[in-house]
Order: structure tokens, then C-alpha cells, then sequence
């Protein structure tokens, strides 16, 4: 174990795209664990839409990163050094440990995962938050019926790819939109979409009407803007949006709302907010029928995984907005 511990800090709020100058990248001694705590040496850090928000003093789900702090980051790593009951030397373990290189932990928070079943990075992909989002946003706030139509935005991307196979393996017809003609290829021929749509090509109106003659049924959200608005006017009767995210809103100083929200009238439409964390009592029953789809090959969780530092975190971050990543974005702490 290595005596010092690289940490990347939140060093101003940022206005737009973060800039390098809004971090800092500090180094401390790596910690004693006192009783009950344990030390986590991190591997692989998730690189989340969600930081962006963090990065703003607004009210949220959560409370805003502290200048000076330690940037927030969910992170798969392996017990460094012990004196928790619950938690070993060598144990495999996901948390949000932040983006450092050693974290200490009370356990809170902190499940023990089997790399033996899947690769770390998948816990932060399909068996992570990623699949966990998919699988509440789609069944529990979309209130998915075998035989829907469903459009799901930021389809390449950790949650959309997995959204639009969870909605395959339930029965429905499953249209993506993402950006580009090679993330359009990878959504038909690997995730097993029925569609998909490039948005960056222009008119996804049109090529909604084309792809989903009779409406849409449920649209998975992760994406705002002008996509919502042009999936809007294609609702069927009943129809429930899951407003996940909005990554096309995250960086703009004058964020948009939704120009056709009326035709949630024509439809009798509904339009819901969904948050993971709300559904942390049923995370392990999810997980489970998660990995079954996964060990049975009727799901697959893919992830792009950028080797480096921590010192790589603030341009691995803009990969996500310039849509460089195609299934779940990981930063893994190799080249330190
Ligand atoms: N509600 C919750 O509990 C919860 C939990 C996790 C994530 N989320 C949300 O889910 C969404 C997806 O997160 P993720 O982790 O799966 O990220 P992701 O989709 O893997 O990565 C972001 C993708 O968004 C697309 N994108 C970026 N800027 C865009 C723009 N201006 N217009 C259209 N597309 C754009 C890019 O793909 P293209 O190349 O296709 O543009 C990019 O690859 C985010 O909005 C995130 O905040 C919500």
C-alpha cells in the first residue's frame, strides 16, 4: 500500500462546461483506520452526469460539493487496511469513496461485491447505480406493459443502454436516440434495439413518426431539451415520460423547459421525476434478477473504461457532454 493518497477538490464553482482551473489535485498521507473504520484503496471511479450538479450550490437531492472538498464519486476498490468488524483486508467493495486514490470509511453505504461474478467496472455499470436506475426508471416510474413502445434518449450511454434492454427482455419495441451513425450501429446490432435514431442528423420527429406509427408509450428521458420536446409530440394516449436526466441542460447557464409540455394533455400523458436512491430497500432483489439477465446473455453491460489517474478525472468528466463513451464511462486508477 502506497503512504500517500492523490485527491481531486472541488476548487470553484463552475459556470458552463467545468474548466481545469475548477480543481485542484491535493496530496495527503493515506489514513489510519480507527475502530470501526476501514481504508479502501479505490480502483475504478464512475464518471456520472450527476457531477455536474454536484459542482452547483443548488437545491438538490443531495447537498452541493464543498469548495475544498474531495469531488463526490461512487468507486469500486479493494479493503486496504481494517479494524471494522464487517469488512477484511482484500474485500471487494463498492461505495462512494470520491475521486482519491485511498478513502477511509465507516462502512456506511459500503457493499461487499463478487468480482469473481463480474468485473469491477460492471459494478458501476449494469450491476451498479447504472442498471439500478434503468430497472426502477423503466418498470416502477415508466409502469412498462409487454408490447409498449419505448423511446429512450442518451441510448448508448450507461443507463439508456441498459434501459432499452431491460424494456427487450420485457416484451416492448425499443427505439433509441443517441448521437452519431456508429452509436446508432452498436444500439441495433449489440444492445438488440428495434430503432435507432441519430439525433446530431436532424429530424428525430420524422423519424419518430417512422419508427413508432402508433406513438410512444413510454419515453426514458436522460437527455432534456429539444429531444423531450420533439418525443412530446409523438405520445400515445396513456403514455408516461421518466424524466431521468438532462444532460443537454446540465452545462447551460439558462436551462429550458419543455415548449410542448400540452401535448401531456393530448394524451393523457404523465410526466414523472424518478431518483435511484428511493429504491435502496429493493437493490438486492434488483441486482439479482439484474446478474440473471447478465449471466443468461440476455442483457449486456458494456463500459468504457479510460486507464489513468486521478489527475485525469476533470478530462475524462468532459467525455460524457462531448459524448465520447459508449456504455458506462469508468475511470480506472491504473496509471498512477
Ligand atoms: N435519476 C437518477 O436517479 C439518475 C441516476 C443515474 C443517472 N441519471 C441520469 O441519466 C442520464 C444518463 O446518465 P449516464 O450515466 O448513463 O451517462 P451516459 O448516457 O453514459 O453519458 C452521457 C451521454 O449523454 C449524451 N449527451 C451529452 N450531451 C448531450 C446533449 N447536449 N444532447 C444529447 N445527448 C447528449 C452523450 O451521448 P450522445 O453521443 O448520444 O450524445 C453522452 O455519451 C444523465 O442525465 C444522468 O444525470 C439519473
Amino acid at each position: 500500500m502506497s503512504t500517500v493518497n492523490h485527491q481531486v477538490r472541488l476548487a470553484a464553482r463552475p459556470s458552463g462546461l467545468p474548466r481545469a482551473t475548477d480543481w485542484s489535485l491535493t496530496t495527503e498521507g493515506v489514513p489510519d483506520p480507527a475502530e470501526g473504520q476501514f481504508v479502501v484503496a479505490v480502483s475504478h471511479v464512475s464518471i456520472d452526469p450527476a457531477m455536474r450538479g454536484w459542482m452547483n450550490a443548488v437545491r438538490s437531492y443531495v447537498p452541493p460539493v464543498e469548495i475544498g472538498a474531495v469531488m463526490r464519486a461512487g468507486a469500486v476498490g479493494r479493503v486496504a487496511a481494517s479494524a471494522h468488524p464487517g469488512f477484511a483486508v482484500g474485500d471487494a467493495v463498492y461505495g462512494v469513496f470520491g475521486v482519491q486514490e485511498y478513502a477511509l470509511s465507516d462502512g456506511r453505504g459500503v457493499i461487499t461485491i463478487d468480482t469473481s461474478l463480474a468485473a469491477p467496472s460492471t459494478y458501476l455499470g449494469a450491476l451498479g447505480t447504472t442498471g439500478l436506475t434503468a430497472y426502477f426508471g423503466l418498470l416502477d416510474t415508466g409502469k412498462l406493459q409487454e408490447g409498449d413502445t419505448v423511446v429512450v434518449s442518451g441510448a448508448a450511454g450507461a443507463v439508456g443502454s441498459v434501459a432499452g434492454q431491460i424494456a427487450k427482455v420485457k416484451g416492448a419495441r425499443v427505439i433509441g436516440i443517441a448521437g452519431g451513425p456508429e452509436k446508432c450501429r452498436v444500439l441495433t446490432e449489440e444492445f438488440g434495439f428495434d430503432a435507432a435514431i441519430d439525433y446530431r442528423a436532424g429530424n428525430v420527429r420524422a423519424a419518430l413518426r417512422e419508427h413508432a406509427p402508433r406513438g410512444v408509450d413510454v419515453f426514458f428521458d436522460n437527455v432534456g431539451g429539444e429531444i423531450l420536446d420533439d418525443v412530446l409530440t409523438r405520445l400515445a394516449r396513456g403514455a408516461r415520460v421518466v424524466i431521468c436526466g438532462a444532460i443537454s441542460q446540465y452545462n447551460e447557464t439558462q436551462a429550458r423547459g419543455p415548449a410542448n409540455y400540452q401535448m401531456l394533455i393530448v394524451a393523457r400523458a404523465s410526466m414523472t421525476g424518478m431518483l435511484v436512491f428511493d429504491y435502496q430497500d429493493q437493490y438486492p432483489q434488483a441486482m439479482a434478477e439484474l446478474a440473471g439477465w447478465l449471466r443468461d446473455g440476455k442483457i449486456v453491460s458494456r463500459e468504457h473504461v479510460v486507464h489513468g489517474s486521478v489527475a485525469d478525472f476533470p478530462e475524462t468528466l468532459l467525455m460524457l457532454f462531448d459524448g465520447v463513451n459508449t456504455g458506462k464511462l469508468v475511470l480506472a486508477l491504473d496509471g498512477s
